[in-house]
């Protein structure tokens, strides 16, 4: 790793040690946004990371209320002259089941060779910690930062930001500034330094499967009525044809074909089918015919079940006809899809499929819009040489599959050019079971972030 300046450096030189114990008071609060039972949680986070801003040296904490989690805003404005850079992360977390898979407790950060094992310690504590470091090793040496800085930090992210636009609205004059740096991605296969170009939409919703009353014996009914857990697997079913592609009529309508151009980015990206197949502990890659891997996970519509339940669980058998059934769906989306129509279409469609016998209800979960950032931008070209300065290699320009909702929204209310850049772990099983987050991408991520400070400053017109 090639070293930044030397005060600088040795005032990181010397913080390791710190740095991981911080780190790991963080991740030993779980603030998991979709369960309400962890919402006491979540606000602990948030005044945890408001008095670790305000350590950091940052300027007008603010960790404010919002219907939902809150919303943690910082800022540091004394650069006259220099550009003002708006940085968003998350500090909410995915849910930590199946507990049981874990090899050490999810809110328990475990440090084991070079990893650093717990939920968000991946997405996207880490991103967010690298940031505030960053900030603090610059105000401690320099006493000033290269550029002008807003932090916003969401706690929904995980469950949807469905408070964020209001938030945003009501906060317009304090979001003003030059660019933004969305820090919720990370590097490429490989442990690759990455700039991401492009995120997924996602549409999601709940389909539930209602039949008798209430659960009724199997052989004193079975043949006489639907049974729901069949009638659901039925529609499940129907969604999706052989050859990968969504039978949602119109579901491909808006979907802007790849180029040429995005298809030859893909196949030059140093990409091993063999490689992911073998980690993922798949028998065989499948996916829409007539694209490649990389084009399916991330430049590709997508329609999957997330979760599904219905009829009886637990040991040894139950002779019943279930009285009901339920499936969690999401739909992930491409340029120009729209997550209100998917929806429409999603509900219209099972509508039409669905079996006699029963009643089916399909509800909106929410959604956001996928994204295309440009890379012709000074912006760009100061992350992406900060990224080569430190990682010893140019970054590639990547289509990620994951969405962020927040990023459309933020886009078409602020209007400002965004600049995706992390450095989580491809493999770091985020949303699963042993997240982990590299603690040399770590260290390194703190003078990548400095070195996009003073780029900025250097190259904004
Ligand atoms: N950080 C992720 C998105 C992401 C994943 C970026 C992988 C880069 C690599 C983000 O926190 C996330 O997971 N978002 C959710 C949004 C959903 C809950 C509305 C997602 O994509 O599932
Ligand atoms: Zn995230």
């Amino acid at each position: 790793m090639a070293e930044i300046e030397t005060p600088v450096e040795s005032y990181l030189a010397a913080g390791r040690e710190r740095r991981i114990a911080t780190f790991g008071d963080f991740l030993r609060i779980p603030s998991v946004s979709a369960d309400p039972a962890f919402a006491a949680d979540v606000h602990r986070a948030a005044e945890w990371l408001g008095e670790r801003l305000r350590t950091a040296g940052l300027d007008h904490v603010d960790v404010s209320e919002t219907g939902g989690h809150p919303m943690v805003y910082a800022d540091w404005l004394g650069a006259a002259g220099a550009p003002t850079v708006v940085v968003y992360g998350h500090y909410d977390v995915q849910p930590p089941d199946p507990l049981a898979e874990w090899t050490s407790p999810p809110f328990e950060p475990a440090v084991v060779g070079h990893r650093i094992l717990a939920r968000g310690a991946s997405d996207d504590k880490s991103n967010i910690s690298i940031f505030i470091e960053a900030v603090q090793a610059l105000l401690a040496t320099r006493g000033r930062l290269p550029v002008n800085l807003r932090f916003v930090f969401e706690g929904e992210e995980e469950a949807g930001s469905e408070h964020l636009e209001e938030w945003l609205e009501a906060n317009r004059e304090r979001l003003g500034g030059d660019i933004a740096i969305i820090s919720d991605v990370g590097f490429f296969e490989g442990n690759l330094p990455a700039l991401t170009i492009a995120l997924r939409g996602i549409m999601s919703a709940e389909i539930t499967v209602t039949g008798p009353f209430q659960d009724v014996h199997s052989g004193v009914y079975g043949g006489a009525i639907a049974n729901p857990v069949n009638a659901l697997a039925t529609i499940i079913a129907a969604l999706k044809g052989p050859d990968g592609r969504i039978r949602i009529p119109g579901f491909y309508d808006d979907v802007v074909p790849l180029s040429d151009d995005d298809r030859a980015a893909y196949a030059a990206l140093p990409f091993d089918d063999d490689a992911y197949r073998e980690f993922l502990g798949v028998p065989e890659l499948v996916g829409e015919a007539g694209h490649t891997t990389l084009e399916r996970k991330s430049g590709r519509p997508t329609l999957d079940i997330n979760g599904i339940w219905g009829g009886y669980q637990g040991e040894g058998g139950k002779t019943i006809i279930p009285g009901r059934a339920g499936a969690k769906l999401t739909c992930r989306l491409v340029p120009d899809q729209d997550p209100g129509r998917i929806f429409e279409g999603l509900k219209a469609f099972i509508e039409e499929i669905a079996p006699p016998g029963v009643r089916v209800r399909v509800e909106p979960q929410g959604g956001g819009h996928p994204i295309r950032s440009s890379i012709d931008h000074w912006a760009v070209d100061a992350a992406a040489k900060a990224l080569e300065d430190t990682f010893g290699r140019p970054p590639l320009f990547i289509r990620e599959g994951g969405s962020i909702p927040f990023v459309a929204t933020f886009e078409q209310a602020l209007g400002l050019p965004v600049v995706l850049m992390g450095f989580m772990p491809p493999d770091g099983n985020f949303h699963a079971p042993n997240e982990w987050m590299d603690l040399d991408n770590f260290e390194a991520g703190i003078r990548a972030v400095i070195r996009v400070f003073d780029g900025f400053a250097a190259s904004a017109p």
